[in-house]
């Protein structure tokens, strides 16, 4: 596989969806790539899987406090500036409807919403949550905003049924985070 990945500043911005635990092998899959991956986090995320997890892959801090003050950096600007690309992984519909609306209201939106670098959303959800009508209609505004997608697969989701909504597998998520940095 060609490797744009090498010295590029990858975030991570983790949502809260039953899919996060594969976001830790995406993290050090990148890392073994030579990327520089930091993770930002929003408050559901973490209770999937710890900060600690992710600054332990990554090697790098893990945000999720707007209001820290414990850096002087302002944090949604200074990683929205660093970043390379912004993949959002597991995208939860919460998430994908709060960036088709503007909302800011956390570490994770506020960065989308202030860097101009790509931004790569993978889904992840119930089959039923994926298909609604109000997804569906956000999902085509953040392609009308030239957000790239890695669309869910089909298969056994968590909550026990057959559908549409399981992450992309992560080696399909990291060739498609390559692809858009050539
Ligand atoms: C066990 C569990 C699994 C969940 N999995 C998903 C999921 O895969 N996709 C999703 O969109 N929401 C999922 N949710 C709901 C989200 O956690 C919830 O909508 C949350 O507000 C998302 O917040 P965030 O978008 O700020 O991360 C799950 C909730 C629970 C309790």
């Amino acid at each position: 596989m060609p490797n744009n990945l090498k010295n590029k500043n990858i975030v991570l911005a983790v949502c809260g969806g039953i899919a996060v635990y594969k976001v830790c092998d995406l993290t050090r899959k990148l890392v073994a790539l030579n990327a520089n991956v930091t993770c930002v986090m929003t408050e559901s995320a973490k209770q999937f899987v710890t900060p600690l997890t992710f600054q332990t892959l990554s090697g790098n801090k893990v945000y999720s406090d707007m209001f820290d003050t414990s850096y002087w950096e302002i944090g949604h600007i200074s990683l929205a500036q660093k970043a390379d690309i912004v993949v959002v992984i597991p995208a939860t519909a919460n998430t994908i409807a709060k960036l088709a609306n503007g909302t800011a209201d956390n570490l994770v939106c506020s960065t989308i919403l202030a860097t101009k670098a790509k931004v790569l959303i993978c889904p992840a959800m119930n089959h039923n949550m994926f298909h609604h009508a109000a997804t569906e209609k956000n999902i085509k505004i953040l392609l009308d905003y030239n957000y790239k997608f890695v669309m869910p697969h089909k298969g056994k989701l968590a909550c026990g049924i057959t559908g549409d909504g399981c992450l992309a597998p992560v080696e399909t998520v990291l060739e498609q985070i390559d692809a858009e940095l050539k």
